[in-house]
């Protein structure tokens, strides 16, 4: 199956003008492609106790799963700007979890740059199944 990234990228896009950031003025929105074709969104969403803020890829992929979906194929990731910022390491090892190969397009203002997660987070925490 090929991945429309431009669609993603343009959901990714859409979600970062909901970001509640007003501490950093950072906006963040990501776009998980589920194996079923659908797609979830999230925003980073902060709080006043600035250490209870969350990113908006762990949003997306909490929302998906509370969707009852598990397979993703891919991630746009899109910050609002001139630099380029890809995701932090609490968000790799959270979506590593369901997919450790997931590809992962992180984009801002001016382009964007592909990669995956075997690339990002090499070496993922794992526990063997139970
Ligand atoms: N943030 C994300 O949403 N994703 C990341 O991968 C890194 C950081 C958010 C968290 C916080 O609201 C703001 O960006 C500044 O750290």
């Amino acid at each position: 199956m090929s991945i429309d990234f431009d669609f993603l990228l343009e959901q990714a896009r859409a979600a970062a003008e909901r970001a509640y950031s007003p501490y950093s003025s950072f906006r963040v929105g990501a776009a998980l492609l589920c194996q079923d074709g659908s797609v979830v969104t999230g925003c980073n969403v902060e709080n006043a106790s600035y250490s209870l803020s969350v990113c908006a890829e762990r949003n997306a992929l909490f929302s998906a799963v509370n969707q009852g979906k598990r397979d993703f194929l891919a991630i746009a990731i899109y910050v609002d700007d001139d630099e380029i910022f890809p995701p932090c390491g609490a968000c790799r090892q959270v979506l590593a979890e369901f997919n450790p190969r997931l590809q992962i397009l992180y984009a801002n203002r001016l382009g964007s740059v592909l990669s995956d997660l075997e690339t990002l987070l090499p070496q993922a925490f794992m526990l063997r199944e139970p």
